[in-house]
């Protein structure tokens, strides 16, 4: 190889690099973007509550309406401390560690962030979660993954439908399966076929909630899911809707674990591998 080829590499390997960080800090903003987009959104939801029923209760004297206020102003302050606890949560485990996690904690964090906005474009959401082994992750970019998921299949249900959210043991509990079904638009076969292309979408841009259109959501995903060890897999059928699939290696519990002073029963019995 001639010292100019060498030289040619060098340099294309060193623009290979920087487009890669240009990538991944860009999947990070878009991600950031849409939790923004929805934390706001959802909190404004909840904001309005209060200020309405504070109105009603202003407004009318009587007990039996006030007391309808207040308790309608109490569910609505609940309900924004859960969605401040959620993000929180995804806020808190910034550090690229692994930690035992439970996908359904996961799964119920990512719908209280997307309540108002499943009901306001009609989805029927439903969970059918069974027992499952707890797996080895890292639970902000687990909850990045699924939220991607829940927007792209209410995004693909412009007239409402219904949404299956479902978490599934594997044989022998070696692994734990978490799907997201919808019952929207599905794929033609050119478009499955490019998914988890960074930047490939189908969106004309952002909607009317801020999401969607940057076409990096999957390959976030498949870039989280692998790096856990896992696997994503998607079957689809145009008009008749998409499942996508998650398969996690499970944490097995290995037998008693003796003198292990300040851990729970659940981690001291942990045998941590993100394979
Ligand atoms: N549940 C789904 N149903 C139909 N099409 C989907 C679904 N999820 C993803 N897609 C297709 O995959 C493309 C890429 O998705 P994604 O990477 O999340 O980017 P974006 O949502 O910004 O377009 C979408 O534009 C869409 O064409
Ligand atoms: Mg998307």
């Amino acid at each position: 190889m001639t010292d100019c080829q060498q030289a040619k590499i060098e340099q294309l390997t060193q623009e290979n690099a920087h487009l890669q960080m240009q990538l991944e800090q860009s999947q990070k903003m878009a991600a950031l973007g849409e939790l923004v987009s929805t934390t706001t959104h959802e909190f404004n939801n909840v904001l309005m509550t209060i200020i309405n029923y504070a109105r009603m209760g202003m407004r009318h004297d009587d007990k039996p309406t006030r007391d309808k206020a207040f308790n309608k102003i109490n569910q609505a302050g609940e309900r924004a401390a859960r969605i401040t606890k959620s993000v929180l949560g995804m806020a808190r485990n910034r550090s690229e560690s692994f930690e035992a996690t439970d996908l359904a904690k996961l799964i119920d964090g990512s719908m209280v962030l997307l309540e108002r906005e499943m009901q306001k474009y009609r989805i029927g959401v439903e969970m059918e979660l069974e027992e499952v082994p707890q797996v080895s992750a890292m639970g902000n970019q687990i909850q990045q993954v699924i939220l991607n998921l829940l927007i792209n299949a209410r995004q693909a249900m412009p007239d409402g439908g219904r949404l299956v959210i479902r978490l599934k043991p594997g044989e022998a509990g070696q692994f734990v399966d978490l799907s997201v079904r919808d019952y929207g638009t599905g794929m033609a076969e050119e478009t499955l076929h490019r998914i988890f292309e960074p930047y490939y979408s189908t969106k004309s841009g952002p909607d009317e909630s801020g999401k969607g259109g940057t076409g990096l959501g999957l390959a976030t995903c498949k870039k989280i899911i692998e790096a856990h060890g896992g696997k994503i897999r998607v079957d689809s059928s145009l008009g008749k809707g998409t499942c996508f699939t998650l398969r996690f290696p499970a944490i097995r519990s290995a037998p008693a674990a003796p003198n292990i002073a300040n851990a729970t029963t659940q981690s001291a019995s942990m045998n941590v591998s993100a394979e």
